[in-house]
């Protein structure tokens, strides 16, 4: 079979035997969710993003790479199971949706523009599937490099110079574990190069800085969550890893809710990595970790497939400069909305006490639907309804917007989602005032009937005559 073209945002790829990303994931890769404004991928990575000041940021990075930048660059063997078609997104035999971000790594230590840097970018894997796992993540990772000839022009030692890093960066006064050595001859070894006082020092800043950045992170959850327990102490570890692009390995877990969790890998670059990149006079750190995950514990957002949600029910919940507050979860099944329109019955004239013509009609504050497309009246929320042709001053209740929530709220329950004024209207001769209200019927547990809401909507229309004495129009 000829081969086909596959063209991605302009790119054109030669598409081969294989060729096993389907056009669902292609259609992901636009979406962009970590620089979209307000969303809780986007927070979360600004939130860390605020602990590494002066580190470079890559945020834009393109998605498809070859095999030679996802693996052969960070020395994944060739037998390697992250390279099987079962595990990654091919295009072609040598072009893959990237699976981590460390597949920027090598070119971004090439670029040599600055001794930090951090790459934040969505990455694609082929996994089960389940509530914490989507096959098209966001990850961030983030590096930080010293010079050995610069170090030796000012004639200092390197470890030297990496250690009072470490004192720039703020204290914390959380519990750490950190049982095991900085590294270990059989089970997490020290590179050929890097002396044991360079590791140390290097193993400190890298430890020291993420351990800054999770406790900011889990800080401000705690804040926001209403389960954890305010005075219980933040506890983190450190354990031992192996990642074939790091040597020694760890990845730091956190107490969060009653289990151990792992927020992130991380280790001393490899030196070949940067020897190859052509810096070998650098040597470092750098870490990898997943967004979603610790935007899930932030916001206590129940399930992955939320964040690639376009429905405004979830995205108005996040907001860049406001605290953080969890997620309030809202129904999956289908809207069904009706409408219904009246003609006010002329109220009495103002001099009626309380209510008198100036009551307002508020519509419901921040509740907003998918598909309700009408927005109430901009001045909707302060226009009093002003009395309309003189009537007699019997004691004609004025309307109020109120009753018409409470009739449907006695009507459907916990069926009804939303309320909203959708339509006002002044007739030109007349000055009679008709509403137009639109109801939301949704159930948080099952798709209702269309029987079971054109019964509760006729009943609704029945209580707003019998009620407030409208005329249904
Ligand atoms: N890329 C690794 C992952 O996806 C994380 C990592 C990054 C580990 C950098 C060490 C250093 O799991």
């Amino acid at each position: 079979t000829p081969a086909k073209e596959v063209i991605i945002e302009g790119r054109t790829y030669q598409a081969d035997e294989w060729m096993n990303t389907p056009s669902a994931i292609l259609e992901a890769l636009p979406r962009r969710l970590h620089l979209q404004p307000d969303h809780p991928l986007t927070i979360t990575r600004k939130l860390i993003e605020s602990r590494f000041p002066d580190y470079k940021t890559h945020n834009d990075l393109f998605p498809i790479v070859t095999t030679a930048q996802n693996f052969d660059s960070l020395g994944f063997p060739l037998d390697h199971i992250g390279r099987s078609r079962a595990d990654t997104y091919y295009l072609n035999q040598s072009t893959v949706l990237r699976t981590h971000t460390s597949a920027h790594q090598a070119d971004t230590f090439r670029k040599n523009e600055s001794e930090g840097y951090l790459i934040s970018a969505d990455v694609y894997r082929r996994d089960a599937i389940d509530r914490s796992h989507y096959p098209v993540f966001h990850q961030m990772e983030g590096a930080r490099t010293w010079d050995r000839q610069q170090a030796e022009r000012e004639g200092k030692i390197l470890a030297q110079i990496i250690w009072d890093d470490v004192t720039k960066i703020p204290k914390h006064d959380i519990a750490v574990e950190d049982p095991n050595p900085t590294f270990h001859a059989e089970r997490n070894p020290l590179q050929a190069g890097h002396s044991p006082e360079e590791a140390d020092a290097m193993a400190a800043h890298l430890k020291r800085s993420l351990e800054d950045m999770v406790v900011t992170i889990f800080n401000a959850a705690k804040g926001a969550s209403d389960t954890a327990t305010p005075d219980e102490p933040l506890k983190v570890r450190w354990v031992e890893a192996y990642f074939p692009f790091t040597s020694p390995s760890w990845e730091l877990e956190v107490f969060w809710q009653g289990d151990w969790l792992e927020v992130l890998g991380s280790g001393i670059v490899s030196q070949p990595i940067l020897n190859h990149a052509s810096v070998p006079n650098r040597i470092g750190w750098a870490f990898g970790l997943g967004l979603e995950r610790i935007a899930m514990l932030l916001y206590s957002i129940p399930d992955i497939r939320l964040f690639w949600s376009k429905d405004k029910r979830f995205l108005s919940q996040f907001h860049e400069h406001e605290p953080i507050r969890p997620f309030v979860p809202f129904s999956k099944y289908p809207a069904c909305f009706k409408d219904v329109s009246f003609w006010l019955r002329t109220s009495s004239s103002s001099s009626s006490s309380a209510a008198g013509g100036a009551t307002p009609i508020h519509p419901p504050a921040q509740q907003q639907t998918q598909s309700s497309s009408i927005p109430p009246p901009a001045s909707s929320s302060t226009m009093p309804i002003p009395p309309a042709a003189a009537a007699p001053a019997a004691a004609t209740p004025a309307f109020h917007e109120n009753d018409v929530m409470e009739i449907a709220r006695e009507v459907g329950g916990d069926l009804v989602e939303d309320v909203r004024l959708t339509d006002e209207f002044v007739h030109p001769k007349t000055g009679r005032r008709s509403l137009c209200y639109r109801v939301n019927y949704r159930s948080l547990e099952r798709t209702l009937t269309n029987e079971e809401t054109n019964e509760m909507h006729d009943r609704l229309r029945g209580l707003l005559v019998d009620r407030l004495g409208v005329q249904l129009r």
